[in-house]
C-alpha cells in the first residue's frame, strides 16, 4: 500500500509535503524582578487574647514594646516581551511604583499603628506579603503575572501567590 500508484494518494501526499502556512510567533514570556526593601516595626498579637496566649503562640514576636526587622521584596513580573520595546516591562516603572505602594509607606513605620492596611490585622510575614501583593497588583497592568516574596530574615521568607 505505501508504494500504490493510486493518484488520489499522491495528491495528498503532495498536499502534505507543502510548505505551512506561515505561524504567528507566540513572543518569550519572561520573568522581570525588583528587590526593595524597607525597615518597619511590629508587634504579632491578638488583642482578643489574653497575655499567656498571646506569649505562648507569637513568643518574642509578641514584645508589647515592638521590635522591628529589616525586610526584603523580590517582586517579580512575568509577561511577552512587547516586541517594540524589547521590555517585559520597564523596571524604573516597577522600581517607582514599588516605592508608592509599598516601601514610602511601609519604611520607618510601625506596622500596627502607622499603617492602615494592618489596623485590626496581624502584621504577620504572610499577613504583609498578601497586602504587598494586592497593593501592586492594584497598579499593575491586569496582562502581567505578578509574584511577591517577602524576607523577615535571611531565613524566614514567604511567597504569595502560592504556587
Ligand atoms: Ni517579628
Amino acid at each position: 500500500m505505501a508504494s500504490s500508484p493510486n493518484p488520489a494518494d499522491q495528491l495528498s501526499h503532495q498536499s502534505l509535503a507543502r510548505p505551512a502556512a506561515p505561524q504567528p510567533v507566540q513572543p518569550h514570556r519572561v520573568a522581570v524582578f525588583r528587590e526593595a526593601r524597607f525597615n518597619a516595626a511590629h508587634r504579632l498579637f491578638r488583642p482578643d487574647w489574653t497575655d499567656e496566649q498571646n506569649q505562648a503562640v507569637f513568643g518574642l514576636c509578641n514584645n508589647p514594646n515592638w521590635h522591628g526587622h529589616n525586610y526584603k521584596l523580590i517582586v517579580r513580573v512575568i509577561g511577552p516581551i512587547d516586541p517594540q520595546t524589547g521590555y517585559v516591562m520597564d523596571l524604573k516603572v516597577l522600581k517607582d511604583l514599588i516605592a508608592a505602594e509599598v516601601t514610602d509607606r511601609f519604611d520607618h513605620k510601625n506596622l500596627n499603628l502607622d499603617v492602615p492596611d494592618f489596623a485590626g490585622l496581624n502584621p504577620t510575614a504572610e499577613n504583609i506579603v498578601v497586602v504587598v501583593y494586592q497593593r501592586l497588583r492594584a497598579a499593575l497592568d491586569p496582562s502581567l503575572e505578578l509574584h511577591v516574596r517577602l524576607y523577615e530574615t535571611d531565613r524566614n521568607f514567604v511567597e504569595y501567590p502560592a504556587g
